[in-house]
Formats: structure tokens, sequence, C-alpha cells
């Protein structure tokens, strides 16, 4: 599987879980999409190169990474602006509850958006530690959102367990699936989800800033109303009629025109999953992660660095964290040896592994880095001090 990917030279990475490596199918068709559906057909690309139901196309490819079926997952926007929709959509569903629950510590798009959704709308967002979102749940609360893996701590919440408890007090769910998608498997129509939000860019591979995914149980889909109501997502787009009336099915999550490059990117990464058993893949991703935990045991323990991600790997996705109060300059060193992982304010050192592309020697290679630039303390230099824009 490694050779669907387009890795550097000397480079160990360990980055997947926020810009995904890019798998060699995505520039030939890049080349193709713009050499010739752009340049040379033009506008007509929308039809003769079936740009058009592309968004659903591509959702359906995602849909068999994360347990739904074609028609319940569809690509558009960013995993914020389709939060956003959901929110709104799962709020007019339950009139007379006011409340959204989340989670201290989730990633803050999440809460940002919660934040301002509860604005418009005069409902309340209430976030509660992880541990305290069950006790949390009660017949005030119309939908709760959680992320299924923490971005920070790699920790996974049981997807099935919680869902059965929002829907006994009658809440709906979202869950968004960022830390999730194409890292392990998901099975969002035997745990009964009622909705999910997703990264095209993190573990799909579709490239930076490539489009988000939503899921909408077929279920919910002819009572859904989104509040951006665009003119991708009217029952007849071509019409240019003046009402806005909703597509059928879950193309009415659609807002404007779809981010066709973007698209086709994340279409070409996609079929790096050809013929993967997500089963092997979590294997995989289990064995390397818990190898980068014994062996940061067995040859830091001089170095001061802490665990943030379950030891348990039932209860972690496919990334370890590890805490230092030197973090950002340490990842910078590291970095400067090759091996990329990243940073999260205030101590957290990220390192994912994307199981399609990553071996057991590369966990080796890269502990051995880490463990010279705490014995050399190269991580000390000025110019792994100086903060970046982007972390
Ligand atoms: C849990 C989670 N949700 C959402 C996002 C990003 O959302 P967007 O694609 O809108 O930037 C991230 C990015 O790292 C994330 O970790």
């Amino acid at each position: 599987m490694r050779q669907r990917f387009q890795l550097p030279e000397g480079v160990i990475y360990l980055d997947g879980n926020s810009l995904g490596a890019m798998p060699r199918a995505v520039p030939a068709r890049m080349h193709r999409a713009i050499e010739q559906e752009w340049a040379t057909g033009l506008i007509r690309s929308w039809n003769d190169a079936d740009w058009y139901p592309a968004p659903q196309r591509v959702g359906a490819r995602i849909a068999r990474l994360v347990g739904a079926e074609d028609n319940e997952v569809i690509v558009a926007d960013s995993t914020s602006v389709n939060l956003f929709k959901l929110l709104v959509a799962a709020l007019r569903m339950r009139p007379g509850r006011s409340l959204m629950l989340g989670e201290r510590g989730n990633f803050p798009t999440d809460a940002y958006v919660a934040q301002g959704v509860a604005e418009i709308t005069g409902t309340q967002f209430r976030a509660v530690e992880p541990d305290e979102v069950l006790a949390a749940l009660n017949e005030d609360v119309a939908v709760l959102a959680l992320t299924h893996v923490n971005y920070k701590s790699g920790q996974a919440y049981d997807m099935a367990a919680v869902t059965r408890r929002a829907h006994e007090v009658g809440a709906l769910v979202i869950w968004d699936l960022a830390h999730t998608a194409g890292a392990m498997p998901c099975a969002l129509n035997d745990c009964e989800v009622d909705f999910a939000v997703g990264c095209g860019y993190k573990y799909l591979n579709g490239g930076p800033g490539a489009p988000s995914f939503a899921f909408v149980a077929r279920r919910h889909q002819e009572g859904l109303r989104q509040p951006l109501t665009g003119w991708h997502g009217h029952a007849r787009p071509f019409a240019f009629t003046h009402g806005y009336e909703p597509a059928p099915g879950i193309d009415r999550m659609l807002v404007g025109t779809a981010p066709q490059l973007g698209l086709i990117a994340l279409e070409a990464a996609l079929t790096a999953f050809d013929g993967v058993d997500l089963q092997a893949l979590r294997a995989k991703s289990v064995a390397l992660t818990g190898l980068f935990i014994a062996l940061v045991d067995q040859e830091l323990g001089a170095h001061g660095f802490g665990l943030a991600t379950p030891r348990d790997p039932a209860l972690r996705g496919s990334q370890v964290s590890l805490t230092h109060p030197e973090g950002y300059a340490i990842v910078q060193a590291l970095i400067a040896r090759g091996v990329i992982g990243d940073f999260r304010a205030p101590d957290i050192l990220r390192f994912g592994f994307a199981a399609l592309y990553l071996g057991h020697c590369d966990v080796w290679n890269a502990v051995a880095a880490l463990k010279s630039v705490m014995a050399e303390g190269d991580w000390r230099k000025p110019e792994f001090m100086a903060r970046k824009a982007v972390t």
C-alpha cells in the first residue's frame, strides 16, 4: 500500500492526521482535470466530464469507509460549515429542546461553531468534560456533538454506547470523524448514528483544504432542514425558480458550486483505499501506535515526556500524543531530522500513524531520532524555539 503514496526520500511522515500524504494517483488525475477538462472542455465538463455529480460520487466512496450507504454521505464545504448546517438542522428536529451538548477539549472549531449557532438560534451550548458526557445527557438536550477521536489526546469514544445513551433521552447525535475516517473502521449505521462530518485532507489524503464530508442517516433525510439554502441544494437548481425547495435526500446538504479541483483530487486520493480491509488497517495501526508507546517507555524515560494517549488500544485512534514543556522546539528539531510530527499548544507533541504508508521500521527510526534530539539537546537551538504561524 505504501507504493500507492509519493513520499519524499529521507522523511518519516507522522502527520497524516493533519495533512495526509499524497497518493500517486493524484497528479495524473489533476493534470487531466486541468489540461483537458478545464482548459479544453471548459464549461462543457460540468456534463461531459461528470463534474456535476462529483459530490455524491465521492461521498459514496467515503460512505464505504465509515459504515454508511451510498446516498448517505455527500462531499461539500468544510467540516466547520457542515457542522453548522447539521447543528441547526438537528435543533429544528427537536423543537422544545434548547441545549446543544459538547465536550471540553474538543477541537476549537466544534465549540466555536456551536457557540455561533447558539447565538443565532437562541439556544444554549454546554461543554462538559469527556467523562461527564453520559451523565449530562437529559431531556433538555436536542443534540450531542462530539469528536470521535480527540485531536490532542487521540482518545476515542465508544460510539455505539454514547449514541445509544443519547437516543435514550431523545437527543440526536453528530459525530465529528476528522480523526477517524480513513484511520480506522467506523460503523455509523450499525451504531444508529444520526449525523456525522469529517475532513477530506487528513487520513483520506485529499490534499490541503480538501472538501469535507457530511453523513445524514437515510431516516432523517426527508425531514432535514439545513439553514444554508443555496442553489445546489435546491430540488431543481437549473430551473432558476424564486422560492427555495430542498432537493430530495442527501443532496439538500449542498450549498453552492462544488470546488471541483479539490473534489477531483480527493476522488483520486480515495483510490488508495481500493481493496483495503479496514480491519487489517486497524490491526496495523494498533501495532504501530503500540510499538511507539513501548519504545518511548523503553528509550525516553529520562527525558520528561508524558503520555497523553490511552495505553488501551480500544480507547485510542491512530495517533499517539506525548507531553513535554519544550514540545514545540522538540518537534521542530525532530522535523529538521526528517521526522515530521506536529505540536498542539500548550505541550502536546502529536504523532499520527497512517497505517497505509507507515511501517514498523519507521516507528523505530522515529523514536531513535527523538532520543538523539533529546540526548544531544539540539532542540535548544534558537531556530527551533521561534514559533511559526502554523504549528
Ligand atoms: C476534530 C476536528 N474537526 C474539524 C477540523 C477542521 O475543520 P475545517 O475543515 O473546517 O477546517 C479539525 C482540524 O484539524 C479537527 O481536528
